[in-house]
């Protein structure tokens, strides 16, 4: 078992480099099983939820050399399993991408459904509609989700909610069936129109990705390609949102500003200044923050997933503050975290009222799940004496180096091991 361990209270100043986007890569991955020769991905985040992808890519056949940190070269030409176990599934949200991805690339595919997730179920209705608009018949076998298709037709599906890993799916499973699909009231997410971008520099035929409506003409074959993903928005707005919390002065390094614009937004009105340039944003500010109200939308409103890290500044803002959840039913788990360090915040529903105070008080806590964990840090961060949080391997799931990048923006920040329960008895 690990933690992290903050000796809080410093003002975050220097320079950090974004790594690759995680949502992307874990789309663009599995999108790899669908060319019939070897890709090579750059800027790929080394985090945890990506090594588990790759594992599971192995496992199913595919050749995997890592070319550096951030760069692996994939061949996918002897992948010749369909199947992802539940074991393989366990430690991946994105597990449904592999349903997308063969039955795209064999038109069958057996795999586990992702897990339940710390903040509610994570429903696969959508993509299932999807699948079978296309004419895949789909079951459950033994607990994982069974596609098959004779063939895959090109349709019209209309998603009844905006769903990012619905509108990748479809994409996967779409990209070479027959003719034409369209995809309705379909995701505008960056990490969409990534996988569009790098689909498309294989040879297929896909428009309007970053709109809600997306064409994909069919295509019979995609070549490997070398393609380089986005960096992640939701890396950059955690570290803009320590900045702001801690009083800080941080240059935001390798970002696509544009993607940051509703986050920019909320800073803004918090009073934070922030300096645009073509691949970077400067977020200074040398006063308490103040109160704003946030409503998390799917893109290009302001996203989920920097809904914590919002509500932990507004936990030290002047004022109070409103933060209403709109895509995820329960996304409020970590509060109570939040207040076990004094912040005054209550939530009714999918609405948070948060009375901002002057300073938090340290206290053990856990990351309940992987953004929940990010605001943990701010949190920690931005409080003078000594905070642990436990539970840490769901904050690398997601962000690489965390200590790196935050001890070169001077924090202090230790990532320490103790032994769990079961260990220490196996010593005795
Ligand atoms: N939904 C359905 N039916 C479906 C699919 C989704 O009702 O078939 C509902 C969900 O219950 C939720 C809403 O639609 O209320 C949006 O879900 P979406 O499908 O967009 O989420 P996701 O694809 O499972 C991705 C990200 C999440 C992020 C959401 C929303 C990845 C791997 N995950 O999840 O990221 O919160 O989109 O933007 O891309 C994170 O990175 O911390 C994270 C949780």
């Amino acid at each position: 078992m690990e933690k992290f361990v903050i000796s809080g209270g410093t003002s975050l100043k220097g320079t950090v480099r974004i790594s690759g986007a995680k949502n992307a890569a874990v789309a663009i991955l599995p999108a790899v099983l669908l060319a019939d020769s070897p890709c090579i991905i750059e800027n790929i985040p080394n985090i945890s939820d990506v090594t588990n992808i790759l594992i599971a890519m192995e496992a199913l056949g595919a050749n995997i050399k890592n070319i550096n940190k951030s760069t692996v070269e994939i061949d996918p030409r002897h992948v010749n399993s369909f199947v992802v176990s539940k074991q393989m599934a366990e430690g991946m949200r994105a597990s449904s991408y592999f349903l997308g991805a063969l039955l795209g690339r064999m038109n069958k595919a057996r795999v586990a459904p992702p897990g339940g997730c710390n903040f509610g179920v994570r429903p696969i209705d959508q993509h299932i509609k999807g699948f079978e608009a296309l004419g895949a018949k789909i079951t459950l076998e033994n607990g994982l989700v069974e596609a098959t298709a004779n063939e895959l037709v090109g349709a019209s599906v209309y998603l009844d909610v905006v769903s990012v890993g619905a509108t990748i799916n479809i994409m996967l499973a779409a990209v070479k069936a027959k003719g034409l699909t369209v995809i309705e009231n379909a995701a505008r997410e960056p990490h969409i129109v990534d996988l569009a971008n790098f689909l498309n520099s294989m040879g297929a035929d896909i428009m309007g990705a970053g709109t809600n409506i997306i064409k994909i003409r069919g295509v019979g074959s995609l070549r490997g390609t070398t393609y380089s993903i986005i960096p992640d928005q939701i890396e950059a707005g955690t570290y803009m949102a320590a900045a702001v919390a801690t009083k800080g002065d941080v240059l935001i390094d390798n970002v696509t500003p544009k993607h940051l614009e509703s986050i920019i937004a909320k800073l803004k009105e918090m009073g934070a200044e922030i300096t645009e340039y073509d691949e970077a944003v400067r977020v200074t500010i040398n006063h308490r923050p103040k109160k704003c109200n946030v409503k998390t939308m799917p893109h290009p409103g302001f996203p989920t997933d920097m809904q914590p890290q919002i509500t932990t500044v507004l936990a030290l803002a002047e004022g109070t503050s409103i933060v209403t959840e709109s895509v995820w039913d329960s996304r409020f788990r970590y509060v109570e975290q939040l207040t076990l360090m004094g912040a005054d915040i209550q939530v009714d529903g999918k609405m948070a009222v948060i009375t901002g105070v002057d300073s938090l008080t340290p206290a053990p806590v856990k990351a309940v799940d992987l953004r929940a964990g990010a605001a943990m840090l701010i949190a920690g961060l931005a409080t003078d004496g000594i905070t642990e949080i436990e539970e840490i391997e769901r904050i690398d799931r997601g962000y690489e180096d965390v200590v790196e990048k935050l001890t070169a923006l001077g924090a202090s920040i230790k990532r320490v091991y103790t032994p769990d329960n079961a260990e220490i008895l196996k010593q005795a």
